[in-house]
């Protein structure tokens, strides 16, 4: 096993993460993300407990080049000694932190057993699951779930699930993908589209667990959105009188204008302002601890990430300067990847130049040349032997100015989340939450599948 060198970096706190796609966020893409932006962080791709345990060689799975921090390992897995042996191995690598996925509802997770968004119905064993970590391992371990499942989709339900996994493990953050899943009847691509999106439940949270960290997930394209989400703060103090959950006694108190971090400073410069001192919420404060990208880091990865440095994070400069700067970059590091895990005898590599060119695509997304460069790029994927090969021979269509520009610098804040802040669910009373499951003997406890049919 390869272990990376102690890595020294200057870890900010999680303002903005590239969330976990499997098939998407391998570490080919990790490593150009990277280059976009030094402090974005960046979870992996879900890795099966099991896959962890017995692989013999699990540098394929979890190795990582050092400058790839801040960086999550993504768990799947619903056994707590599995889990916490897999968590075992994974810190080994130097992670910054390890996230339990209870979210994912695609096939080859609800097929493999009670783990993914399926978790949801079972609180006290993702809580078991991510004690069994904590006491495994010194990093630090995160939870990333839906909304609800199935019919289990209410707010004091979602409440109940925080209360339980956050008392019975010490979990302190959770991601929260801000939709319900459903486990039959959509697909994973469906699931992550069809039921609404109700961003007020991750903002209500924040308000009725203020010791807690919540990060949103789900539609979020821009960085304007972005820093949108991280502008609103002052939600409101928990209560369990039965107010409707405004929280925020008006929507300018909402979006912090009171501590001139609205609307009127929002062109261009600093909605984070106040982050940039002392980096976002840790608990304890009014808003939301960051803002995690999926779909759009990765089709349009320049555009979600390129100026993320600067205005979400408060950094003197991005990372990158330029399309081409990054792109030659990625290409000089691809090119040293290739076979990187196996040569065959007919000279077939793993990985070969079109994975490794695959990141690449979302670098011209919606640029007027960018269909021409991609039918450019599959041209030249059919002789080229490395990825430099590939841009040099597809540069040529694209415009100068079209490689050659800076990052575009932040815009008007949108007001689409604006609204999200004081539309809260109200406080659940207590008698509205479930009570926490009761801890069975092993081998009472009902199949995961069957727990899933249950509900
Ligand atoms: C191709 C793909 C693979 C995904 N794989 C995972 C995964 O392994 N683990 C997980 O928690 N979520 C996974 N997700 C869900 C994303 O992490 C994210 O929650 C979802 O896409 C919503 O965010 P977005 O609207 O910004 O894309 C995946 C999403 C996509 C598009």
């Amino acid at each position: 096993m390869t272990l990376p060198p102690p890595p020294v970096v200057d870890v900010k706190p999680q303002l903005l993460s590239v969330a976990p796609m499997m098939d998407w966020t391998n570490v080919y893409y990790r490593q150009l993300a990277r280059m976009i932006s030094r402090h974005t962080w960046l979870y992996t791709e879900m890795v099966v407990d099991q896959t962890i345990i017995h692989s013999p060689f699990t540098d394929r799975f979890l190795w990582f080049p050092p400058e790839q921090r801040p960086i999550v390992c993504q768990l799947g897995g619903s056994d707590p000694t599995l889990l916490a042996r897999a968590a075992k191995i994974v810190e080994r690598y130097g992670y910054d932190e390890i996230n339990l996925n209870c979210g994912c509802p695609s096939d080859r997770v609800a097929g493999a057993g009670c783990f993914g968004a399926a978790m949801m119905l079972r609180p006290q064993v993702v809580a078991d699951c991510c004690k069994a970590m904590r006491d495994a391992v010194s990093t630090p371990i995160t939870v990333k779930c839906r909304l609800g499942v199935d019919n289990f989709d209410s707010y004091p339900e979602l409440v109940n699930f925080v209360r339980v996994v956050s008392e019975g493990s010490g979990t302190t953050h959770f991601i929260m993908h801000a939709r319900k899943c459903l486990l039959k009847g959509l697909n994973p691509q469906q699931n992550r589209t069809v039921p609404p999106l109700r961003y007020e439940w991750v903002w209500a949270l924040k308000r009725d667990f203020p010791h807690l960290q919540f990060s949103l997930n789900g539609g979020i394209i821009t960085l304007e959105e972005v820093a949108a989400a991280l502008a609103i703060r002052n939600v409101g103090s928990a209560s369990t009188n039965g107010t409707n959950g405004s929280g925020a006694s008006s929507s300018s108190e909402a979006m912090g204008e009171g501590e001139g971090e609205g609307e009127g400073e929002a062109e261009g410069q600093g909605p984070c302002s106040s982050r940039r001192s002392g980096g976002g919420d840790g608990g304890g404060g009014h808003g939301i601890t960051g803002v995690m990208v999926g779909r759009a880091a990765y089709n349009m990865v320049w555009d979600a990430l390129a100026d993320a440095d600067r205005s979400i994070f408060g950094a003197e400069d991005n990372a990158a300067t330029s399309r081409r700067q990054v792109m030659q970059r990625y290409a000089a590091w691809a090119d040293t990847m290739i076979g990187h895990w196996r040569v065959e005898k007919d000279g077939h590599t793993s990985p070969n130049v079109r994975t490794l060119v695959k990141p690449l695509l979302g670098m011209l997304h919606g640029e007027p040349r960018g269909k021409k460069w991609r039918a450019a790029v599959d041209a030249a994927l059919k002789t080229a032997g490395t990825v430099s090969e590939v841009l040099e021979a597809s540069f040529p269509v694209l415009k100068p100015e079209t490689l050659d520009s800076p990052p575009r610098p932040l815009g008007k804040l949108p007001q689409r989340l604006q609204h999200f802040a004081v539309e809260l669910p109200r406080t659940p009373e207590p008698q509205e939450q479930q009570q926490p499951e009761q801890q069975q003997p092993p081998g009472q406890q009902p199949e995961p599948e069957a727990a899933v049919a249950a509900a």
